[in-house]
C-alpha cells in the first residue's frame, strides 16, 4: 500500500505502451565508465528509479552497444562523456550544474547526462528521474541548469531528546541514543535532499544546548555527516554563543576574550579533525532570551566573527540569525536596526539569516525590510516550510505562493529590479554567500511530513532555492505527478487545491494583514494553532474605535520609514498600501471602506465565512480523485481534509464574534447571526 514514505521519489511504472516503449529505447541501458561516490550515488538512483518506471531492470555498464543508450559522467571519468559533449559546455556547468542532452552519434542516439563535477552528475540525474516521472519526452532533451544560489540549506529545528520544536509529524528521526549505528532513514533522507539538491543540513534546533558541539556527539554527527556526504549534502549544527562556559568551563563567552577565542578554535579543531567537510554554524544569539555577544556589550558582528575567524582555516562558513526579539514594542524593527548599523563589519565567511518577514512566519507579512538594506553583509532568506503559524499538518496551506511573492517583492533599495530573489540570489550585492534556509517539516511519520500534502511544500521549497524564478503552477504540477501519477484530472484538482490554498487559509484566520491571531504556545497546548485574539492583542492591537497595528511613519511606530521611499509612500496611506497588508500597516475604522466599497468588517465578516465555505469544496473536489489516487493516501487526505473543515468553521465562530464584540457592528448579510 502506498505509506508516502516515497514522497515524490516515487518510481512506478509508465502507464502508456507507446511512451513506455520510447521510454525503453533510450534508457534501458545505462553506460556509466565509473566515478567518485557522488557518481555513485546517481547511478544507484537512475538504476532504482529506471527500473521502477521501465518495469525493467536498469543497471549500468560501461559500453553502449544497443542502438541507443543513456551516458552519464564528467569528463574527467567518461571519455564517451569527452566525446559526445564539448568540453566548454561542460566547463561552464561549475560545481553543481549539469547538462541533460539527445546527442547523435554513428546512428546512435545517446541521452546524456554530464557535468563538470560528481555533485552535478547527481543533481543531473534526479532530473531525468523527473522528466520521466512527469512524462516529458526525451527526443528533442536539452537543458543546462545551475543553482541560483551555493547556500541551499535544510533547517531542522529538532532536539536531542527526540521532541522537534514546532514539528507536527511525530518525532524526531535523528536518534542520538543509537547513532552513531545507522539507519537506512538517514540514507533515504539524504537521497530526498539531494533530489531537491539541498546541499546542506543543519540537523538541530536553533535554541539549542551546546552539546553538540563535543564528544559524544561528534562521533554521532561524523557518522551522519558520512551518509549526507554520498549525496552532496554538508552538514552543520547550530551553535549556542555560551559554549565556552557550558562546555569549557570558562567564565565568559565574550568575544573579545582571547581566553574564548583560543576555545573556538581548539572545538574548530575537533570538530574538522573528525567531520572534515563540515560545513559549519547557524546561530540563534541574543533573542528570545538566547545568549550572545550583546550579554557583554559586543555587537552581533563581533559574535559571528568570533565564530567565523575559528572556522574559516577549513572553508567552514557562520549562519547568523537576524531573527532577534527582545520586546514586543520594537518587534517589527528591532532586526533592521540592529543589524544595519553593523553593514560590511561581517566577516566574509558570515551570512547574514533573514526570515521572510519582520514578525514570525505569520501567514501575511511584508517582506524583510532588511533584504537589499545589507550591500556588504552577505545575506539569506530563511523561510519556513513546516506550518507553524499556517495549520500545522492538519489544514492544507501550500506556501509556494507566499514565498513567490516575497522573492518578487522590489525592495527598490539598489534602484528598480532589485528584488528579493535578486538579493539573496547575490544579483544585486556582491555577497561571497547567499541562498536559502527552510525550517523543515520532516518528522520520523512514516509519510515524513504528518500530511500526504504538506511534502509539496518541502518539495516547493527545495526546487525554488535551486531556481527562483520557477512559478507556483509549475511545482505545484510537478510535484502532483511525481507524488500521485499523471493522471490528468488528478494533476488539475490537486494542483488547484494547492495553489489556492493560502488564500483560503488567510480568508478563514486573518484576512487583510490581522496578523498574529493564534494561540501562543504554554504547556497546554502544541501553540500557534487554534484561534486566540485574545491573547495576541499586542500584536493584532484592535480595540472598540478600531482594528489593526499603526506600523506608519506619521501617527505609528515607524516601520514603514524602513522601506525605499516608493514603498514608505504606499505603506504610509491607507488608500494606496496593498490591501491585504492594510491592517498590517493601520489601525483603522471598522466601517473604512474598502476599494470594492466593501467595509472592513463586512469584508472580515464575508472572508471568514467564504474561506471556511471553500474547505468544504476542497473535500468534494479531493472525493472526485477516489480511485484515481491510491486508496490509503486517498482516505489520509480525506479525513484531514474533513479536520481542517471543522477547525475551519471553530476559526470562523471564534473570529466573527470576536470582532462582533468588538466593533458591535453587524454582518450586513448574516443579519439572523447576530439578533
Ligand atoms: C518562532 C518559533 C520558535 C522559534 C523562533 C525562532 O518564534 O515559535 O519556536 O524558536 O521562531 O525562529 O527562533
Amino acid at each position: 500500500a502506498e505509506d508516502g514514505y516515497d514522497l515524490w521519489l516515487r518510481y512506478r511504472r509508465v502507464e502508456d505502451p507507446g511512451q513506455l516503449e520510447r521510454y525503453r529505447a533510450a534508457l534501458g541501458t545505462l553506460v556509466w565508465q565509473g566515478g567518485g561516490p557522488l557518481q555513485q550515488s546517481a547511478v544507484e538512483e537512475l538504476g532504482r528509479g529506471l527500473t521502477g518506471l521501465l518495469g525493467t531492470r536498469v543497471a549500468p555498464r560501461i559500453s553502449a552497444p544497443s542502438p541507443a543508450a543513456l551516458v552519464v559522467g564528467t569528463a574527467k571519468s567518461s571519455a564517451l562523456i569527452r566525446e559526445l559533449v564539448p568540453a566548454a559546455d561542460l566547463a561552464e556547468l561549475g560545481d553543481e550544474g549539469y547538462v541533460v542532452r539527445r546527442v547523435t552519434r554513428r546512428g546512435k542516439h545517446f541521452t546524456v547526462v554530464a557535468a563538470h563535477a560528481d555533485r552535478g552528475v547527481l543533481y543531473g540525474a534526479f532530473h531525468l528521474l523527473r522528466l520521466v516521472q512527469t512524462r516529458r519526452p526525451l527526443e528533442q532533451v536539452d537543458l543546462m541548469e545551475r543553482p541560483a544560489t551555493p547556500l541551499r540549506m535544510a533547517n531542522h529545528w529538532d532536539n536531542d531528546d527526540g521532541s522537534i520544536e514546532r514539528g507536527y509529524a511525530g518525532r524526531s528521526f535523528f536518534d542520538w541514543e543509537k547513532l552513531p549505528q545507522l539507519d537506512t532513514r538517514y540514507t533515504d533522507y539524504a537521497r530526498v535532499l539531494a533530489s531537491l539538491s539541498i546541499n546542506g543540513a543543519v540537523i538541530n534546533n536553533v535554541n539549542t544546548p551546546a552539546d553538540y558541539l563535543a564528544e559524544p556527539f561528534l562521533t554521532k554527527l561524523a557518522a551522519l555527516a558520512g551518509v549526507l556526504r554520498r549525496y552532496g549534502v554538508a552538514l552543520y549544527v547550530t551553535a549556542n554563543f555560551a559554549a565556552p562556559i557550558d562546555l569549557g568551563g570558562l567564565d565568559t563567552a565574550d568575544p573579545f576574550d582571547p581566553g574564548v577565542r583560543g576555545w573556538w578554535t581548539k572545538q574548530a579543531a575537533e570538530i574538522y579533525g573528525k567531520i572534515e567537510d563540515f560545513g559549519g554554524f547557524l546561530v540563534k544569539a541574543n533573542s528570545e532570551g538566547r545568549p550572545g555577544p550583546l550579554d557583554y556589550g559586543r555587537t552581533h558582528a563581533d559574535g559571528a566573527n568570533l565564530l567565523a575567524g575559528a572556522l574559516r582555516p577549513y572553508g567552514g562558513i557562520v549562519m547568523w540569525r537576524a531573527f532577534v526579539h527582545d520586546s514586543d514594542e520594537k518587534w517589527d524593527r528591532q532586526a533592521y536596526l540592529d543589524f544595519t548599523p553593523l553593514d560590511g563589519k561581517f566577516a566574509h565567511n558570515a551570512v547574514v539569516q533573514i526570515k521572510n518577514g519582520p514578525i514570525d512566519f505569520q501567514v501575511r507579512e511584508p517582506a524583510h525590510p532588511l533584504f537589499g538594506s545589507l550591500p556588504r553583509t552577505n545575506s539569506m532568506i530563511e523561510l519556513q516550510v513546516t506550518q507553524e503559524y499556517t495549520g500545522h499538518a492538519t489544514h492544507l496551506c501550500y506556501l509556494v505562493p507566499q514565498w513567490k511573492e516575497v522573492l518578487d517583492f522590489d525592495t527598490l533599495k539598489a534602484g528598480e529590479g532589485s528584488t528579493v530573489a535578486r538579493v539573496v540570489t547575490g544579483r544585486v550585492h556582491s555577497y561571497t554567500h547567499f541562498g536559502f534556509a527552510g525550517v523543515m517539516n520532516f518528522g520520523d511519520a512514516r509519510n515524513w511530513t504528518g500530511s500526504h500534502l504538506a511534502a509539496a511544500n518541502t518539495h516547493g521549497y527545495g526546487r525554488l532555492a535551486w531556481n527562483p524564478d520557477l512559478s507556483a503552477q509549475d511545482l505545484a504540477a510537478e510535484w502532483t505527478r511525481m507524488t500521485f501519477g499523471n493522471d490528468p484530472r488528478v494533476v488539475k484538482t490537486v494542483s488547484a487545491l494547492l495553489l489556492d490554498s493560502w488564500h483560503t487559509y488567510e480568508d478563514y484566520t486573518s484576512p487583510l494583514g490581522t496578523g498574529y491571531l493564534t494561540h501562543p504556545p504554554d504547556a497546554s497546548v502544541a501553540g500557534h494553532f487554534d484561534p486566540s485574539p485574545t491573547t495576541t492583542t499586542q500584536f493584532h492591537t484592535s480595540d472598540r474605535a478600531g482594528i489593526g497595528y499603526d506600523r506608519t511613519t506619521a501617527t505609528g511606530d515607524g516601520f514603514t520609514e524602513l522601506y525605499a521611499p516608493a514603498t514608505r509612500d504606499a505603506y504610509e496611506s491607507p488608500a494606496n498600501c496593498p490591501e491585504e497588508l492594510l491592517l498590517f500597516l493601520h489601525h483603522v475604522p471598522y466601517t473604512h471602506r474598502l476599494a470594492s466599497g466593501t467595509t472592513v468588517i463586512q469584508h472580515i465578516y464575508d472572508t471568514h465565512f467564504s474561506g471556511a465555505a471553500r474547505v468544504a469544496d476542497m473535500r468534494t473536489e479531493w472525493e472526485g480523485l477516489r480511485r484515481r489516487v491510491d486508496h490509503r493516501r486517498f482516505t489520509d487526505v480525506h479525513r484531514q481534509l474533513g479536520e481542517q473543515i471543522t477547525e475551519a468553521a471553530k476559526w470562523r465562530d471564534t473570529l466573527v464574534a470576536y470582532w462582533f464584540d468588538l466593533s458591535r457592528i453587524r454582518d450586513e448579510r448574516r443579519a439572523w447571526l447576530q439578533a
